[in-house]
C-alpha cells in the first residue's frame, strides 16, 4: 500500500515545517488555492507625515516595516528585546552563545568564516521580495546547493543498511515505475484511461523516462551511477545493479527524493555570503537609532486616539513607556500571549489556541570528508533514522573544514524530541553521520544544538495551527485590533519563510496607508 494522503503530508511536514504542508495540501486539493496575490503582494507607499508607529520585534516582519515605513516618512521605533536583530534569522559563529531557557547555556568556538545559519539558511529565487532587498541592501549572495544526486540516502532495510546515492534511489525508482506503467499499457490494463495514440506516446515517454530496454524492463541505467567506471582502458563502463523494487518501497525514501520538488526548494536557491544574518544586519544599518535593542515589551494598551507600549529597559533594568499613534506587533504569538494587552476577545482567543512546532538543527565542524569521499558539494541526505536529514555546507566549498548540519526537524511528535538530554541528542546526530560516513562520526567536534521551542523570545520555530477556526484565525490577524496590527511568517501563506514575513509587513504598511489617506478611520 502506497501512502496515503495524511501521511505524505505529515513528512513533509516534518520536514518542511508548516510551509510545505500547506503547498502539498494544496496541490491535493485539500485547501483552496488563494487568488493570484499579485495586487496585495505589492508594496504602496503612503507619506505617514511623521504619524508615529511603534513596532514590536526586529525580526525579518519588524525590520521590513520599520525600514519601509521610515522611507516614507512614518516615525518609527522598532523594540527588540535581544541585543541583535533578526529573530530567527541567527547565525552562530565562533564566539556566540546560546543560551536555552532551562538556562542549559553552549559558547560557539568554530574556527574563524565557519557559522551555521540556526535558522533560515536558504532563499528560493521565487522569493522576490527577499532577494529584492539582498540586492537593494548590499547583501552579496551566493548559491545554497539545495539538493546534490550525489548526497546519501540510507535505511536498515536498503542494501543491507549501507547508504545509497541519491541519484541511485532516485533513478531506480524512476525505472520501476516506469516499467510497471509501461507493462500495464502493453497489456491493455489501461485501455480504458487512454486512446490509442496516447498509448504508444506514454510508452515512448516511459522508455526515455526510466531508461528502459526495447522489451520494456528496467535492467539499471548508467544515471543512477557505475559498476565500471567509465574510462580511457579497454572494460566498457557498466552500471550499477538496479536497487530492488521491493527494497526502494520498503525503505520508503519518497520524502527526501521529492524535497527538490516542493516549490520552495526547488533550485536555484541563495544563501548571504558569510551567513544568513548578513541581511538583518544591512537593514540595522539603515536603521540606525529607529532600532532599540534590549527593550522587552510588557504591556499594550490602547485609547481611542492611540497606543502605549510599557517596556523593560534591560540596560538600566527600568520600564519606559512609548506612546504612539499605531503598533505593529510582529512578535512570535508565543511571546505575544504573554503580554498585558488589551486584545479584543476574537484576537485575543486565536493568540491563544495557536500551537507552534519546535524545530532544531544540530551544527558540528568537521574536515569535509563529504567533499573529498563522496564528492559531495551541498544538498542534504536523508535517513529512516531519528535523524533523518544531514545538510552539507554551501559555503567555502573545497576549503579545509565546514560546518555540517546533522538533525533538522521538529522536537515535538518526533523520536528525536523524546531523546532525554542534550547528549543523547548528539549522540543521535553523530550516529547519523556514521551510518552515512562510516569511520567519520568520530571527526566531528564543536557541536551547536539549537531547539526554537527553548530560544528565549521565540519559544517555537514557526506556527503550525490555529486552534478550531482554522484559516478563520488567520484572518482575524490580518486585520488590524483597532490601532494594532498583526505581522510575521504566522500571518502569511509562506509559514517559516522570511519571504512570508516581508509580505506580511507590506500587508501592514498599505493597510496604514489606505487608514490615514481614510483620515485615521478604518476603510469601511
Ligand atoms: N523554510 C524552512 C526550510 O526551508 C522551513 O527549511
Amino acid at each position: 500500500m502506497g501512502l496515503t494522503r495524511r501521511q505524505f503530508l505529515m513528512r513533509v511536514g516534518q520536514a518542511g515545517g508548516y510551509s510545505a504542508a500547506f503547498v502539498m495540501m494544496q496541490s491535493l486539493g485539500l485547501l483552496a488555492i488563494p487568488e493570484a496575490s499579485a495586487e496585495s503582494n505589492k508594496l504602496r507607499l503612503v507619506n505617514g507625515k511623521g504619524t508615529h508607529v511603534v513596532i514590536l520585534g526586529a525580526g525579518i516582519a519588524g525590520l521590513v516595516a520599520a525600514y519601509e515605513l521610515t522611507k516614507a516618512g512614518w516615525s518609527c521605533t522598532l523594540l527588540e528585546a535581544r541585543e541583535r536583530c533578526g529573530g530567527r534569522n541567527w547565525t552562530i559563529r565562533g564566539g556566540s552563545d546560546v543560551e536555552f531557557t532551562s538556562g542549559v547555556r553552549q559558547s560557539c568556538s568554530f574556527d574563524e568564516g565557519n557559522y551555521f545559519n540556526a535558522g533560515p539558511a536558504r532563499l528560493p529565487s521565487i522569493h522576490h521580495t527577499m532577494l529584492g532587498y539582498c540586492q537593494e541592501l548590499g547583501v552579496a549572495l551566493e548559491v545554497e546547493v539545495n539538493s546534490s544526486r550525489g548526497a546519501l540516502m540510507q535505511c536498515d532495510k536498503l542494501n543491507g543498511g549501507a547508504p545509497v546515492t541519491e541519484r541511485r534511489a532516485v533513478n531506480d525508482t524512476r525505472g520501476h515505475v516506469s516499467e510497471l506503467l509501461a507493462k500495464c499499457i502493453r497489456k491493455g490494463a489501461l485501455d480504458e484511461e487512454i486512446t490509442a495514440e496516447d498509448r504508444e506516446r506514454m510508452i515512448a515517454f516511459l522508455k526515455q523516462y526510466g531508461d528502459l530496454k526495447d522489451d520494456l524492463s528496467f535492467k539499471g541505467t548508467e544515471r543512477s551511477g557505475y559498476k565500471v567506471d567509465p574510462g580511457a582502458g579497454k572494460a566498457m563502463p557498466e552500471a550499477l545493479d538496479p536497487l530492488p523494487m521491493h527494497a526502494l518501497l520498503d525503505a520508503d525514501l519518497w520524502q527526501g527524493m521529492l524535497a527538490e520538488e516542493v516549490i520552495d526548494w526547488q533550485p536555484t536557491m541563495f544563501q548571504p555570503i558569510g551567513g544568513m544574518d548578513r541581511i538583518p544586519a544591512a537593514f540595522e544599518k539603515k536603521l540606525g537609532s529607529v532600532l532599540r535593542s534590549g527593550a522587552v515589551v510588557r504591556s499594550i494598551r490602547q485609547s481611542a486616539s492611540g497606543v502605549t507600549v510599557v517596556y523593560r529597559d534591560r540596560a538600566s533594568g527600568t520600564d519606559q513607556t512609548i506612546q504612539a499613534d499605531y503598533c505593529i506587533c510582529a512578535m512570535p504569538l508565543t511571546i505575544v500571549r504573554t503580554l498585558d494587552a488589551d486584545f479584543s476577545p476574537a484576537v485575543r482567543e486565536t493568540i491563544d489556541s495557536t500551537s507552534y512546532d519546535s524545530a532544531y538543527k544540530v551544527a558540528w565542524e568537521a574536515p569535509r570528508f563529504w567533499e573529498k569521499e563522496n564528492g559531495i558539494y551541498g544538498g542534504l541526505s536523508y535517513l529512516q533514522q531519528t535523524v533523518n536529514v544531514v545538510w552539507y555546507p554551501s559555503a567555502r566549498l573545497f576549503s579545509d573544514r565546514g560546518i555540517v548540519v546533522s538533525g533538522y526537524s521538529i522536537e515535538n511528535g518526533t523520536a528525536f524530541g523524546k531523546l532525554p538530554d542534550i547528549d543523547a541528542k548528539l549522540a543521535a546526530s553523530r550516529q547519523a553521520i556514521e551510518l552515512l560516513h562510516p569511520g567519520h562520526g568520530k571527526d566531528l567536534s564543536k557541536p551547536v544544538y539549537i531547539s526554537w521551542g527553548q530560544i528565549p523570545y521565540n519559544l517555537g520555530s514557526w506556527i503550525s495551527g490555529f486552534g478550531h477556526a482554522g484559516q478563520g484565525s488567520l484572518d482575524v490577524l490580518l486585520s488590524p485590533d483597532r490601532r494594532v496590527y498583526f505581522a510575521g511568517d504566522h500571518t502569511s501563506h509562506l509559514v517559516a519563510w522570511q519571504e512570508g514575513a516581508a509580505l506580511s509587513a507590506y500587508r501592514v504598511i498599505n493597510q496604514l496607508g489606505a487608514r490615514i489617506e481614510n483620515g485615521g478611520n478604518l476603510a469601511s
